[in-house]
């Protein structure tokens, strides 16, 4: 097909009422936004923002300086903004519980009268501005009370997303030195049980957590959980004791608003720090022109407040415009595969969020559990986390959308703060499979990676680069502002590199190509390989590791690990699975590997670097293109490895 076959025209119901319509348009915007950085940013900011000092600079600072700085001389507050400034009795999120009947309808004056008394609960506590505050919850309204209570006092948050392990929280709670914990008693999925305060007790074992002198605790389920006098407190307990107003901290627009762990190519992962204004415009500005969103309609996003899209798209872009915003506390297969189409229909949901690994999972069921619900609410159809392949987006399209809704495909990162590159409703024509053109504000550039130039025009393929400054971009790293210049700035000075790579077509549209890094994208969490060999030479057997990703057709990447064992183990039955389980308890589930082979070495080049790109090759079944092994020290472990993944697959 060519490119301008894929083209798929703007479904004209869906975007009656756009707020930007048509390419035209659309370019014009795009061009100013990029080239009149002050004026544009400058009047969004004024209109979209309620300040307690008005700004007088737009932007202060450069890429190359790694010194960003938006609005730098107003102040505000951002829970203000995400709470007090909207009509008391509209509804502000539609919770939706595990069990499809257990629904909750939060007004704002309810959600900011919940967020006050949590605030004023972290003041008792002794959390002051600047202070660190863990958040390691379920899918509950609380959650969002919490990090609005932590941005009401100028405390920044850091939540972990529910699924990571006791270490894994431990690491992220000692690299920002944390002085309270928020979590529940349990949480729950599915009707399963996820014993979230025992992992946190676990987690505070450890000497390195002595920074932390309060939990609060939630009670979801009333499971039983161990109890510490004098640190542990109900978090129910704690709000009552307190009034439900509490005056906001006055905020610069630089101050910190959170930090939220994410994975790079070092085992350690990098604490990714956003700003107070900047941060929340770039989230409410793509909130409302990614989805077309109108106040009154309701919005859902099904990801969790664990990972960047929680933030942006549950609590802080959708609250920001005074947007009604569903939780979902589920997973799309509970009670069956029709879960999110019900959840449409009974909430006459409009826009509709979710990732590509949730989409080909529900594909598997066929079109019935789909057609069961009526969708007739819904308008526009978001995709994020990795690329969406053409078959899922066409079934996302027509069988979910029945080709009257606009399919957003949105690329960005936790670093961006919000979405980069994504076609918008009643601007442009969709192509299944690329995330289109830049958000207003973005300039993308494609860069050689070898030569580090620039790759001009169209039908070009490079590594993708941002070319100025936007209002979302992450900060800094906390604790480590080189590591933050040495990832993002310095690679290709004077740009920001997002590690993906991307191929421009003859329409200038934008396809991106997957991390060129050691970062893999399995079910759309983003996981380094060093974090995941780390973890396997916890264990005692295993004394070096090699991880690569391989294809899956659900997940999008499944993990591949090789492990070199002490030369005395021998491959007992349960080795595997204890290889398995050291990885599940140094970062969390997700990170298991779907396969582990044991192998009494690595492919390595004279110098000791394990050749990489010949384990995924060996990985993926394509041994036939290894491609030039002439600089291997030993080849002869080319062909035995070759024997033992065909024998595990
Ligand atoms: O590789 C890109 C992929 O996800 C990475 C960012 O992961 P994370 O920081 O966890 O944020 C996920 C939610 C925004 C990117 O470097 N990615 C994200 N969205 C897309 C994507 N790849 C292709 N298409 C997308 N729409």
């Amino acid at each position: 097909m060519s490119e301008e076959d894929q083209l798929t025209p703007i479904p004209e119901r869906a975007v009656a009422n756009a707020h930007i319509r048509g390419m035209h348009n659309y370019l014009s915007t795009w061009e100013k936004s990029v080239d009149e950085t002050d004026a544009f940013w400058g009047a969004e900011a004024r209109a979209a923002l309620d300040w307690i000092v008005p700004f007088r600079t737009v932007l202060r600072g450069s890429l190359s300086g790694g010194d960003v700085a938006w609005f730098p001389d107003g102040y505000l507050n951002v829970s203000v903004n995400c709470l007090d400034r909207h009509p008391a009795s509209r509804t502000a999120i539609i919770w939706e519980g595990d069990e499809p009947n257990d629904v909750k309808h939060i007004t704002y004056g309810e959600a900011l009268a919940a967020t006050c008394r949590l605030a004023n609960a972290l003041r008792t506590l002794g959390v002051r501005k600047g202070d660190r505050v863990c958040l390691y919850m379920p899918m509950v309204p609380e959650a969002a009370y919490c990090m609005l209570a932590c941005a009401r006092i100028g405390a920044i948050h850091s939540v972990v997303f529910a699924g990571f392990s006791a270490e894994a929280l431990r690491a992220r709670v000692e690299d920002s030195r944390c002085k309270v914990v928020l979590t529940a008693d349990e949480g729950l999925r599915a009707k399963k049980v996820i014993k979230l305060k025992a992992v946190v007790d676990k987690a505070l074992e450890a000497e390195e957590c002595k920074c932390v002198t309060a939990v609060l605790v939630y009670k979801r389920t009333g499971g039983a959980i161990d109890w510490k006098e004098g640190r542990d407190q109900w978090m129910s307990e704690a709000m009552e004791k307190e009034r439900p107003f509490c005056a906001p901290e006055v905020m610069n627009a630089e101050d910190p608003l959170f930090l939220l762990y994410t994975s790079g190519s070092t085992g350690k992962p990098k604490g990714m720090m956003h700003s107070s204004a900047g941060y929340l415009l770039w989230t409410a500005f793509t909130h409302r022109y990614t989805f077309d969103y109108h106040v009154g309609e309701v919005y859902a996003c099904v990801a969790d407040i664990g990972w960047i899209t929680g933030h942006s798209y549950i609590v802080y872009g959708p609250l920001c415009n005074g947007a009604t915003t569903v939780m979902f506390e589920s997973l799309p297969t509970y009670p069956d595969a029709g879960r999110y189409w019900d959840l449409v229909s009974r909430h006459q949901i409009a826009s509709f969020y979710t990732a590509p690994t949730a989409i080909r999972a529900l594909m598997k069921y066929g079109d019935a559990p789909v057609k069961k619900h009526d969708r007739s609410s819904l308008r526009v159809l978001g995709s994020v986390g990795e690329p969406i392949n053409p078959e899922a987006w066409k079934w996302y399209y027509e069988v979910v959308g029945e080709g009257r809704c606009c399919v957003v495909d949105t690329f960005w990162q936790t670093e961006t703060g919000g979405h980069m590159i994504t076609n918008i409703p009643g601007c442009q024509p969709m192509k299944p499979g690329s995330a289109s053109l830049p958000m207003f504000g973005v300039r993308p550039m494609l860069v050689d990676p070898q030569a580090g130039v620039l790759l001009e025009g169209n039908h070009k393929e490079g590594v993708l680069c941002i070319g100025q400054p936007w209002p979302g971009i992450a900060r800094t790293i906390w604790g480590d502002h080189a590591r933050y210049l040495d990832t993002y700035l310095k690679p290709y000075p004077g740009y920001y590199f997002t590690g993906d790579g991307c191929r421009r077509d003859g329409d200038g549209y934008l396809w991106i190509t997957g991390r060129v890094d050691d970062v893999l994208n399995v079910s759309g969490h983003r996981l380094g390989t060093a974090e995941i060999e780390s973890a396997l030479v916890t264990h005692e057997a295993c004394v070096e590791a090699a991880v690569v990703g391989i294809p899956h057709d659900v997940k999008g990447q499944g993990i591949f690990a090789y492990c070199i064992l002490k030369d005395a183990t021998e491959e007992t039955a349960d080795l595997i699975p204890s290889l398995k389980a050291a990885v599940r308890a140094a970062i969390g589930g997700l990170a298991t590997p779907d396969h582990i082979i044991c192998t009494p070495g690595l492919p390595k080049t004279r110098s000791g670097k394990i050749m990489r790109r010949v384990l995924r090759k060996i990985a993926c079944l394509e041994a036939d293109q290894l491609g030039d092994t002439s600089t291997l020290a030993d080849p002869s472990i080319i062909p035995l490895l070759i024997e033992k993944v065909e024998k595990a697959l």
